[in-house]
C-alpha cells in the first residue's frame, strides 16, 4: 500500500483545514530498525514499463539534460529527460549519443560490397577514425553475404586484392535469424565461441552486429549499476510538449524510451489530449508517457485515466521557479505529492516529485509522502555534466541555471508551449535566470543524495522504497524545530552534501 493509515489521517487532516504543507514543514520520526544503509534496495518505477536502479530523473530543462548529463545519469542507474529543443534533430542526435554510449548493439554496422577491394575496405574504415576493423560483407542484392575481419585481412598484400576472397563466407559464420537481446546474445556467443554475431531477417537483411567483448563487459560486470533498456542501451527520455507528432515519432525511431509530454499545467485539455493521441497513434512503438505537472488528485487522475504511464508533480517548488508568485497558483509539494499519490494508489501507476530538491533529505521525505521517484533541476545543474559553461565569481565556479520559463528562455526561444503565458503579444516569465555553485560529477552527487536517502530509509527500518511508504510517517514541525535541524555554527568548510543557507 502506497499510503499508510497515519499519514492518510495526518495529510486529511491539514486538507479538511485546507492547509498544504511543504517539506520543511514536516519530519519523520525515526523508529525501531535492524536495517544496515547497505542492505537497502533503491529500485523503483519510473513508468508503467520502465524500472530505476535509483529513483532519480534530471530535469528537462536547458540548462540540465542533454546527452551528457542523461548518459552519465543512465550509468548511475537513473534516468535524464531531454529538454524539448526547437530542433528536433538536436534531440535525435543527443538519443543517439546516450543508445550508443557502449556500442553493444550495433544497429547500423558498416558494410561493403563484396565485390569491392581490400583497399577500398581500408579506406572505410579509415573514415570511421579506425576505431574497428570489421565490415559486414554484402552481395549485390543487399544480402549478408560475409564478414571482414583483421584476422583475414593482414594476409592480403595487395591492395587490389578482392575481398570475397578473404573474407569468412556466410556459411561459415554464426548468424542469427530474428532479434536477440544483450542477455540471449552473450549466452549464445559464449556458447559457439562467436566474436562477432551477425543478426539478420529471414531474408537474409542485416538486422545488427553483438561484438563479443562489449557484451561480455556489460553483462559480466558484476553490480552493475547501469539503466538499460532490452538491446543493452542506456534509457534516456525526452520533452516532446504538446500536439508536436512529427517530434514524438522521430524521438521514437531512435528508440526514445519515454516521451514526457510535459508542460507547466498538467490538468489541461491539450496534455490530455497529447496523452491519448500519442497512445494511439503510435502503438507500434514501445514507449511509455510521462505526462504533467500536477498538484491535485483530480489532475493526476484525469492524466492516468487518458493513458499516462507516470504522472510529473509539482507547481513552482523548485528553485527557479516563481509561478506562485507571479500567477498566485501551485500548491506546496508535500501535500500535493500526497494527493497526487492517492491517485497513483488507484490505478497502481508511478508519480515523480518535481521540484523543490537541496537536500538528500528531502527526497527521504518525498518517497514517503507516496512518490517512487524525484525529478531534479538545480541538483543537477550544478554537475559537470550538466549542458552550459562553468564560470568563475569571486573565486567559485559557477554553472548558470534558469527556469524554463524565464525571460532568458523565452527569448531565446526555448520554452516552446511549456510556459506560454502573453500579454497583449509579450511574454510574461514564470521562473528566474540564475547560478549553481559547481559541485562535482554526477556521479558524486548521486554518491551524496543516495546515501542521504540510505541512511534516512535505515533510521526508520525500510529496505525498499514500498517498505518507507507502509512504515514512514510524518509529524508536523514548527519554523523553530526545523531551525534546530540545520547547523548553527560558522561553518569553515562546506560539507559535500549540504549547503549554507544563505537566506
Ligand atoms: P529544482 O528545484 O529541482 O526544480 O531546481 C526543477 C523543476 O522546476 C520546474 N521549472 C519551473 N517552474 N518556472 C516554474 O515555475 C520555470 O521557469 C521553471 N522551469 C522549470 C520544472 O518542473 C523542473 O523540473
Amino acid at each position: 500500500m502506497r499510503i499508510n493509515q497515519h499519514n492518510r489521517d495526518f495529510f486529511e487532516y491539514h486538507h479538511k483545514t485546507f492547509q498544504r504543507l511543504t517539506f520543511d514543514d514536516v519530519l519523520l520520526p525515526t523508529q525501531y530498525s535492524d536495517v544496515l544503509p547497505s542492505q537497502i534496495n533503491l529500485e523503483t518505477m519510473l513508468s508503467t514499463n520502465i524500472g530505476l536502479k535509483i529513483p532519480v530523473i534530471s530535469a528537462d530543462m536547458d540548462t540540465v539534460t542533454e546527452w551528457e548529463m542523461a548518459q552519465a545519469l543512465a550509468m548511475q542507474g537513473g534516468i535524464g529527460m531531454l529538454w524539448q529543443s526547437p530542433d528536433i534533430s538536436d534531440q535525435e542526435g543527443w538519443i543517439d549519443r546516450v543508445k550508443y554510449a557502449f556500442n553493444v548493439k550495433i544497429d547500423n554496422p558498416a558494410t561493403i560490397q563484396q565485390d569491392k577491394s581490400i583497399g577500398y575496405a581500408k579506406e572505410i574504415l579509415a573514415k570511421f577514425g579506425n576505431k574497428f576493423s570489421t565490415l559486414v560483407v554484402l552481395d549485390e542484392n543487399g544480402k549478408v553475404a560475409g564478414l571482414l575481419t583483421k584476422d583475414k585481412t593482414q594476409f592480403s598484400s595487395n591492395p587490389d586484392d578482392k575481398i570475397s576472397n578473404f573474407m569468412i563466407k556466410f556459411e561459415k559464420l554464426t548468424v542469427h535469424e530474428g532479434n536477440l537481446d544483450l542477455n540471449e546474445a552473450y549466452t549464445l556467443m559464449k556458447k559457439e565461441h562467436v566474436p562477432k554475431l551477425i543478426l539478420i531477417d529471414k531474408d537474409r537483411n542485416l538486422n545488427g552486429l553483438y561484438c563479443w567483448t562489449n557484451v561480455q563487459s556489460l553483462v559480466e560486470r558484476k553490480n552493475i549499476n547501469y539503466n538499460l533498456d532490452e538491446r543493452g542501451q542506456l534509457r534516456v527520455g525526452a520533452n516532446v510538449g504538446v500536439h508536436d507528432y512529427e517530434r514524438a515519432e522521430r524521438l521514437l525511431k531512435k528508440n526514445c524510451d519515454v516521451l514526457l509530454v510535459g508542460t507547466a499545467h498538467g490538468y489541461s485539455k491539450n496534455v490530455i489530449e497529447t496523452v491519448k493521441e500519442l497512445k494511439a497513434n503510435f502503438s507500434g512503438y514501445k514507449f511509455d508517457i510521462i505526462a504533467g505537472n500536477v498538484v491535485t488528485y483530480e489532475g493526476a487522475k484525469a492524466l492516468f485515466e487518458d493513458g499516462a504511464d507516470a504522472v510529473k508533480v509539482g507547481v513552482g517548488p523548485g528553485r527557479i521557479c516563481d509561478t506562485r508568485v507571479i500567477a498566485g497558483v501551485g500548491g506546496p509539494q508535500i501535500s500535493a505529492i500526497f494527493e497526487c499519490a492517492k491517485a497513483a494508489e488507484e490505478y497502481n501507476k508511478p508519480i515523480i516529485a518535481d521540484g523543490g530538491i537541496k537536500y538528500s533529505g528531502q527526497i527521504t521525505k518525498a518517497l514517503a509522502a507516496g512518490a517512487d521517484t524525484v525529478m531534479m533541476g538545480g541538483v543537477f545543474a550544478s554537475a559537470i555534466e550538466s549542458p552550459e559553461e562553468k564560470f568563475m565569481v569571486d573565486g567559485i565556479w559557477f554553472k548558470p541555471y534558469r527556469g524554463m520559463g524565464s525571460e532568458g528562455a523565452m527569448k531565446e526561444n526555448k520554452t516552446g508551449k511549456r510556459y506560454g503565458a502573453t500579454a497583449g503579444g509579450k511574454t510574461v516569465p514564470e521562473g528566474v535566470e540564475g547560478k549553481v555553485e559547481l559541485v562535482g560529477g554526477v556521479e558524486q552527487i548521486v554518491y551524496n543524495f543516495m546515501g542521504g536517502l540510505r541512511q534516512g530509509m535505515g533510521y526508520i527500518g525500510a529496505r525498499t522504497i514500498p517498505e518507507l511508504w507502509e512504515k514512514g510517517k510524518f509529524i508536523r514541525v514548527t519554523s523553530a524545530g526545523d531551525q534546530e535541524g540545520h547547523p548553527s555554527v560558522d561553518m569553515v568548510k562546506e560539507p559535500p552534501n549540504y549547503q549554507i543557507r544563505k537566506k
